[in-house]
């Protein structure tokens, strides 16, 4: 009996520490994943890398119309929010008849413009110009205006946004 005692005692002693280990750790998990998460996520990428533009019932059949959509960059713990402009067209009523370009000029990545009177698309930093599919017609751009993915998920336009190397013939895609 006096022998059990003691050893009784450091068993109960031992489970008692396990536990409170075990709960210890239980409850720096949800801190732990808080620090160590924004440190694991890649910069610039959200999701399946598709920003939402607007809802399909706002862009009329026919007309280029400027839209944007909105980046979350994340880095470390830092947020910053990034627009970027995209042209859209809708030619026809099917998901599949819409044409969406980078409003970045593949010269030197000025703003490109879309000239109604004229229809065609011009870049009034080096005098750039496309037709109205942002076909290169004429200026310094080595290539046409570049094509963008996108969805149509429940009547909603989603873009793949994706920056492309400027000043190059070929459509080679950058991360930034
Ligand atoms: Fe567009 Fe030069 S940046 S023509």
């Amino acid at each position: 009996m006096s022998d059990a005692t003691p050893n009784r005692r450091s068993f109960v002693g031992l489970i008692t520490s396990l536990l409170m280990a075990a709960i210890a750790f239980l409850l720096a998990i949800p801190a732990i994943a808080y620090l160590v998460g924004p440190l694991r996520r890649k910069t610039g990428t959200t999701g399946d890398g598709f920003y939402e533009v607007g809802p399909l019932a706002d862009i009329p059949i026919g007309p280029w119309r400027l839209m944007s959509l909105e980046m979350i960059h994340e880095d470390g713990w830092k947020r910053t929010r990034v627009r970027h402009a995209v042209w859209v067209r809708r030619r026809g009523e099917a998901d599949r008849d819409i044409l969406v370009l980078s409003s970045i000029c593949p010269h030197l990545g000025c703003p490109i413009n879309w000239i109604t009177d004229q229809s065609r698309f011009f870049c009034p930093c080096h005098g750039g110009i496309f037709d109205a599919d942002g076909t290169h017609t004429g200026g310094p751009p080595p290539r046409s205006m570049d094509p963008l993915e996108y969805e149509v998920r429940a009547g909603r336009l989603w873009v793949r946004w994706q920056d492309f190397k400027i000043g190059v013939s070929q459509r080679i895609p950058v991360n930034v």
